[in-house]
């Protein structure tokens, strides 16, 4: 973490939790929340719940401040319409959303979105002004024949398509290797650390060395309090996007402390 940039936290939740326990898992963090972040705000937060929950939770997370950001796992291109099963960024908004994840590599890899309607997506996402967060990350067979970092520009390039200089404003990069996904296996803070600066010099070609030292990038898999304190004092990790930590009130919390010392 670099202290120009204010560190950033999601919590995941993919398909877990029920009205009951999202919004208990809701209350508890966002009540202690404001502590951890201080009258600085030293730590940005969101949570990712299921879309049946979004309302609910948006309400609890209102009633305890407003300190924590409501997010959305997927988000689809398209307004409205003939589109079975699908949300549009203005639902999002409509329920409260201020954020949406992209890309996701469940999305990439078990539903099996390309670049090009993730690209779309993102596109629908900061048009609506929703901040974006374009998950990246390479496989373990792509990661062992050398390609991480080939992986990440290329998904960076085709996700970002498009998208303008003043856009990046909106853009948080979540780089996930995907044999650490879910999988107890953490990338080391070394190898993440080198991960990440490759992101910035794709970002820093893309677009210019100011915009891509302004930018956030989260790193996910299997971040939990045991590792989070080390990963986030990498000077090119500026928060995590956590799943299986994230269902555990008392996890997140102590990954939203790591984080917020790690700016100081
Ligand atoms: P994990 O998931 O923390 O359970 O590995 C991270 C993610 O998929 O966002």
């Amino acid at each position: 973490m670099t202290a120009s940039r204010k560190p950033i936290v999601g919590g995941n939740w993919k398909m877990n939790t029920n009205t009951e326990s999202g919004t208990a898992l809701a209350r508890a963090v966002a009540d202690v929340f404001p502590d951890i972040a201080g009258a600085d705000h030293a730590v940005e937060a969101f949570v990712c719940p299921p879309f049946p929950f979004l309302a609910q939770v948006g309400e609890v997370l209102q009633a305890a401040g407003g300190g924590i950001a409501l997010a959305a796992q997927d988000i689809y291109h398209e307004p409205s319409g003939a589109f079975t099963g699908e949300v549009s960024a203005a639902m999002l908004k409509d329920v409260g959303c201020t954020a949406v994840l992209l890309g996701h590599s469940e999305r990439r890899h078990v539903i099996g979105e390309s670049d090009e309607l993730i690209n779309k997506k993102t596109h629908a996402a900061l048009e609506a002004g929703l901040t974006a967060v374009l998950c990246i990350g390479e496989t373990l067979d792509q990661r062992e024949a050398g390609k991480t970092d080939a992986v990440n520009k290329h998904q960076l390039t085709k996700g970002l398509e498009g998208v303008s200089t003043d856009q990046m404003a909106d853009v948080v990069i979540a780089y996930e290797p995907v044999w650490a996904i879910g999988t107890g296996k953490t990338a080391s803070a070394e190898d993440a650390q080198a991960a990440h600066a490759a992101i910035r010099e794709v970002l820093a070609n893309l677009y210019d060395q100011k915009t891509a030292d302004a930018t956030r990038i989260q790193y996910g898999g299997s971040c939990k309090p045991s590792n989070a304190a080390e990963l986030f004092a990498q000077p090119d990790i500026d928060g995590g996007l956590i799943g299986g930590a994230a269902l555990k009130a008392g996890d997140f919390l102590d990954i939203l402390r790591a984080a917020a010392a790690s700016g100081a």
